[in-house]
């Protein structure tokens, strides 16, 4: 049994996690759309380690004996009009995360649930990995995306980006 607030929250951030697998597919489609399919590839992956996130709260409730609550999960609504955009979205949207995996930390931590923030702790370096990353392609983009060669590089390069299973096991 957990403390029904920390539940709650965790609950809550598989809700949070399957909204980012969305966004991200979301921006996938767009980048799929325009040709750059490198950019597909990055957010396609991304999509998916956020489903493998969503999956390890799921696993952490039901290891602990708590009920998996499924809420409906939003439809991103964002209409990008240039390639840029999906980049500073994602950053923002993974501090929006990171700032609700603290939240979630800090519950644990008044309530000295010393298991559920050794779970959350990879979460922590996750988000601070995930926040790099982010900001990262808008460096890059920024730098090397200014012409269609310099842009066709940046694709390729992101197209590199291989799926890679979450090192958390549960
Ligand atoms: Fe699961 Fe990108 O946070």
């Amino acid at each position: 049994m957990l403390n029904q607030e920390v539940a709650k929250l965790l609950n809550e951030q598989i809700n949070k996690e399957f909204y980012s697998a969305y966004l991200y597919m979301d921006m996938a489609n767009y980048y799929a759309d325009q040709n750059l399919n490198g950019f597909e590839n990055w957010f396609f992956i991304q999509m998916q380690e956020e489903r493998d996130h969503a999956l390890l709260f799921r696993q952490y409730l039901l290891n602990n004996g708590e009920p998996v609550v499924l809420s409906e999960i939003s439809a991103p609504e964002a209409i990008y009009t240039n390639f840029r955009e999906p980049l500073v979205e994602a950053l923002k949207h993974e501090q929006f995360v990171t700032a609700s995996i603290n939240k979630i930390y800090e519950a644990a931590y008044i309530i000295k649930d010393f298991r559920t923030m050794q779970f959350l702790d990879w979460f922590v370096k996750e988000q601070g990995e995930e926040e790099k990353n982010a900001d990262d392609n808008i460096k890059k983009f920024d730098l090397f995306a200014g012409d269609p060669k310099g842009l066709y590089m940046l694709d390729n390069e992101l197209k590199a980006r291989v799926y890679t299973a979450p090192s958390l096991v549960l």
